[in-house]
């Protein structure tokens, strides 16, 4: 982390899981296990449906908002599709794009990851843009070479203050839900590289605003090592983000100087 430069971002991503009935006993036991002076910003990204009763109730708690996908388009015909600004209008302020979740079982391509964080900023929602390898490519060794043609494409046409507001969160595929992390050296790596490529784009300073986060079976016994790397500035967390006990934990754990 370095809290000088960009924020820090514990995010949860509760994927298709909770009940909106289950949300209020779950943001009481997040608060009560929550540390008293929070040291990072906290966001649970919750299914579209539920997002309404999370608002409620994360305001006693300070969690904001997010969702976990939305439409490319601004409004009209497209039957099932949630918009950027009915996202903006309940008050959402952070939305995941290009989880490999959707790319993976939705067709989702890098073109469309780029017009959905564009439809975003245009209403004022920060993108937690997604990007990582297979195992397969990890293997081969092209994970740098495959992360900054996505980080390129995600990131196509969006100016030098927009991409200030970016997340980006790395979430190599073969880390997500299965209790293999990736090691933090193996992360930072990754996630350094993210700010070069942002670097090369951008320049310096745009480059050390943007808070990229690590995602993939991060729980709170390995939080605090992988928070004390320079350039992860947070976590997407799945799994952990369901049990209160554990979440609080993982914000506790960005605690560090
Ligand atoms: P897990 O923390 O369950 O591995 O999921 C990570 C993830 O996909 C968050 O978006």
């Amino acid at each position: 982390m370095n809290r000088k430069y960009r924020k820090t971002v514990i995010a949860g991503n509760w994927k298709m899981n909770m009940l909106a009935s289950t949300v209020k006993p779950f943001m009481e036991e997040l608060k009560a296990n929550m540390p008293k002076v929070r040291p990072c910003e906290v966001v649970l990204c919750a299914p579209a449906v539920i997002v309404p009763t999370l608002l409620k109730a994360g305001k006693d708690c300070k969690v904001a908002a997010g969702a976990q996908d939305v439409s490319k388009y601004e409004k009209g015909a497209y039957t099932g599709e949630v918009s950027a600004s009915q996202l903006a209008d309940i008050g959402v302020k952070y939305c995941i794009v290009g989880h490999s979740e959707r790319r993976e079982y939705h067709g989702e391509d890098d073109m469309l990851v780029n017009a959905k964080a564009k439809a975003l900023l245009e209403k004022g929602i920060v993108p937690i843009i997604c990007v990582g390898e297979s195992l397969e490519q990890r293997e081969k060794d092209l994970t740098l070479e495959y992360i900054a043609y996505q980080i390129k494409a995600a990131l196509n046409g969006i100016d030098a203050t927009q991409v200030r507001r970016c997340v980006i969160a790395y979430e190599p595929i073969w880390a997500i839900g299965t209790g293999r992390t990736a090691s933090a050296q193996q992360a930072q790596e990754v996630c350094e590289h993210i700010r070069a490529v942002i670097r090369g784009i951008y320049g310096a300073r745009p480059a050390r605003a943007v808070s990229i986060l690590y995602g993939g079976s991060m729980n709170a016994k390995n939080a605090a090592e992988l928070l004390a790397m320079p350039d992860i500035d947070g976590g997407l967390i799945g799994g952990a983000s369901l049990k209160p006990v554990d979440f609080a934990a993982i914000v506790a754990a960005t605690d560090q100087e």
